[in-house]
């Protein structure tokens, strides 16, 4: 019995250490949806126009993901595809590796994989918290990725973030989440706050917008999936109608012996 009991707590100890440790951010949830095709084209337009300029994805190609989420060749080249980039290439960048070290400290890695490395919820979270920070070598911080070297690149679209909140504080109220202290009243909850007309977007429409491109990014990082569901289907009918087939056939030999 001691034995099991020694046994159960060594297997608990990593749960433990894990809750013990610092505040983390709290994450608000994400779920893929990969059979939501508008959703995916407007993440890969989002991903294309906003992200391509730093960050390849370079093991997808531009038709693949076409006929996988639903964009004819032509309309792929006239409006997905910019610099001299057929259909049939992998969605590389000419930015060198290199010079961009140097700009930003470290390269901005391929995302090719970086959803199934991170998870939907992590990339749907990160993009949603960049905020000013003077003090950080960019200007922006992240409580998910903390002194991030990656700019601010969509803050025209959410609006200038500030954070309210201490670090330790914006790790346990999250950034959008927090209520307002009626006691103090001189801080608002929220920790961090949208300067209001800095920004494109609502809040709805931006979560909306990283909604899709989380949504892409989680698809390139299993583009097989969306095969899978295809093919499925298809050997679900298949299964049926040889079912059938086969019991005609049985039918058939058993005739005679009878
Ligand atoms: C101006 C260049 C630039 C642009 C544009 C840019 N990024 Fe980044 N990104 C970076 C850099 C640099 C890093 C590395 C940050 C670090 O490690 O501190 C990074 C890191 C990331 C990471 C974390 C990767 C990891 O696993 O560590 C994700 C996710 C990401 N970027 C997504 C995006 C998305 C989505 C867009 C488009 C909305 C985008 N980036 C646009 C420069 C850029």
């Amino acid at each position: 019995m001691k034995k099991y009991l020694f046994a159960l707590l060594m297997v608990c100890l990593p749960a433990v250490a894990l809750a013990a440790g610092g505040a983390t951010y709290p994450m608000d949830a994400f779920k893929a949806d990969l059979k939501d095709q508008e959703s995916l084209q407007r993440g890969m337009g989002l991903f294309v126009n906003r992200c391509m300029g730093c960050h390849s994805m370079e093991f997808q190609r531009f038709t693949r993901t076409g006929a996988d989420i639903g964009i004819p060749d032509d309309l792929m080249e006239e409006y997905l595809i910019l610099g001299d980039h057929g259909v049939n290439d992998q969605m590389t960048i000419s930015m060198d590796k290199v010079d961009a070290a140097t700009w930003f400290g470290i390269a901005p890695p391929d995302l090719s994989l970086t959803a199934r490395l991170r998870g939907g919820e992590w990339i749907y979270n990160y993009l949603r918290t960049f905020y000013r920070d003077d003090a950080a070598p960019f200007g922006v911080n992240n409580p998910v990725f903390p002194d991030v070297g990656m700019p601010n690149v969509l803050e025209d679209l959410r609006g200038v973030v500030v954070n309210h909140c201490t670090h330790e504080e914006l790790l346990a109220h999250g950034g959008f989440t927090g209520t307002l202290d009626p006691l103090t009243g001189n801080r608002s909850g929220q920790c961090l706050q949208v300067q209001p007309g800095t920004g494109s977007m609502t809040t709805a429409e931006f979560d909306q917008a990283i909604y899709d491109l989380t949504n892409f990014m989680t698809y390139v990082g299993e583009p097989s999936k969306l095969q899978a569901h295809r093919i499925g289907t298809y050997v679900l009918i298949f299964l049926v109608i040889f079912t059938f087939v086969a019991y005609l056939l049985k039918r058939e030999y058993w005739r005679d012996i009878h």
